[in-house]
């Protein structure tokens, strides 16, 4: 247990895309929020670190889902959170967990709630989605600036795998159990994204075998050791010529009608990056699952970016019939009961502390003010530098 934090203020800061926001215009603010006070079901947060990714820049970039509307009030950012517990509301008989005051915690939370984002200095985050940084994991060498920037990929990792294609996660995993698809090809286009990697490590630990993996060459080594059995550079001109000769030499035949990669996973969704390399690889039958929003055109200086959060509009006609495809849409979990009670609370921590999965690399993003740290983690996003780590930085200025 970490020191008590400070009493709870009224108002606390918050980061939020600018009321004047256009895409194209400098987005974030800084502004005061009114402290919530937790519901049952909740537990108040003080915040000490929270990570950026490329949804922020969706938001602030591209008006994802609405994000620039303002009609709800000032949209505060941040997908996740790491801090210390506060207050609790009163108990929830649905609410598993055993949290107290002063636990040091992590949680994927949803932005543009007011009550619980992840840029803004207090919290309120309901319990089922908090998981705690125990001692075990701080053995491991897993701080609070590891731990604040798993939970949102992970939990996307096993939304995608178990919800999306499809495949058994059981939990906990029977004494020596396989699943029936272990010989199954499955391609991870991605791979070395903070999503891909998490994908990977989900599905060795689950005895999924037959893993290949597109990303950088420099990730390559890693990439193996999370259980690529074949890597691919996408930045080489013949990738999927490349990809293509590895599926005919190790896939062998296949029954009639039977794709050679039942499975794909396109951690990106860019529509010239990942989709339009994929519609030449997937064959009648496989699943091919993608992350939403896709992005039609990239973010960059001044110009707002292009998405569309249909995938099944993306490149008509150019998938060969009989191919399936997924957008993958992790903040719905939840819709799975058995995973809203245990994935944040129980599964997470357990597969790191158990050392089944490696947090990512972290980049601590320095500035003098809250406004300034986040400004450049989004900055960093738009230039598309973030490689093979997750963007990190600290929320309240004192523990
Ligand atoms: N809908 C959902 O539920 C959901 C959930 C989570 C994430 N997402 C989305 O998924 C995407 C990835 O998120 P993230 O946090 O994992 O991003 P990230 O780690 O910041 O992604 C950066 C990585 O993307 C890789 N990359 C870029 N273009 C590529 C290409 N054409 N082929 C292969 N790899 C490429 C780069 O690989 P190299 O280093 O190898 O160059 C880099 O490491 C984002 O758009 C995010 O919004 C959606």
């Amino acid at each position: 247990m970490s020191p008590l934090p400070p009493s709870i203020p009224p108002t606390h800061l918050a980061i939020a895309l600018s009321p004047s926001s256009s895409p194209s215009s400098t987005p974030l603010a800084l502004f005061t929020s009114p402290t919530p006070t937790p519901l049952p079901g909740e537990a108040l947060i003080h915040v000490t670190w929270t990570a950026s990714s490329p949804v922020d820049l969706h938001r602030a970039a591209g008006g994802l889902l609405g994000s620039l509307e303002n009609a709800y009030g000032p949209f505060i950012l941040g997908c996740t959170l790491g801090g210390v517990v506060a207050a609790l509301g009163e108990a929830d008989a649905d609410a598993q967990s055993q949290l107290e005051v002063g636990d040091e915690v992590f949680a994927f939370v949803q932005d543009g709630e007011a009550r619980q984002a992840g840029f803004q200095e207090w919290a309120c985050v309901p319990l089922w989605k908090v998981s705690r940084l125990t001692e075990g994991l701080k053995g491991k060498g897993v701080g609070m600036e590891e731990a604040v920037g798993v939970s949102c990929n992970l939990v996307t990792a096993v939304e995608v795998v178990g919800g999306d294609l499809g495949l058994a996660l059981p939990w906990p995993k029977p004494e020596g159990w396989t699943p029936p698809e272990a010989g199954e090809m499955v391609l991870v286009w991605g791979a070395a994204s903070s999503v891909g990697m998490y994908v990977l490590q989900v599905l060795k630990y689950w005895g999924y075998g037959n893993l290949v993996a597109v990303a950088s060459e420099k990730h390559h080594e890693t990439l193996r050791g999370y259980g690529a059995r074949a890597c691919f550079d996408y930045r080489r001109p013949g990738v999927v010529e490349e990809v293509l000769a590895y599926v005919e030499s190790a896939a062998g035949s296949k029954g009639a009608g039977q794709p050679r990669v039942p499975f794909i996973i396109d951690c990106i969704g860019s529509v010239e990056g990942t989709l339009r390399p994929l519609t030449k690889i997937a064959e009648p039958g496989a699943k091919v699952a993608v992350m939403l929003p896709v992005i039609k055109v990239h973010a960059s200086e001044g110009q707002p970016s292009e998405l569309e959060m249909d995938v099944g509009k993306v490149l008509p006609g150019e998938w060969k019939e009989g191919v399936e495809l997924k957008g993958t849409r992790t903040f719905l979990y939840a819709k799975n009961d058995f995973l809203k009670k245990h994935l944040q609370p129980e599964i997470v921590p357990a597969l790191l502390e158990q050392g089944i999965v490696e947090p990512n690399k972290v980049r601590v993003v320095e500035g003098k003010t809250l406004l300034e740290r986040a400004q450049r983690a989004l900055d960093l996003l738009r230039d598309q530098a973030v490689s093979g780590e997750r963007l990190v930085w600290r929320v309240a200025e004192e523990d």
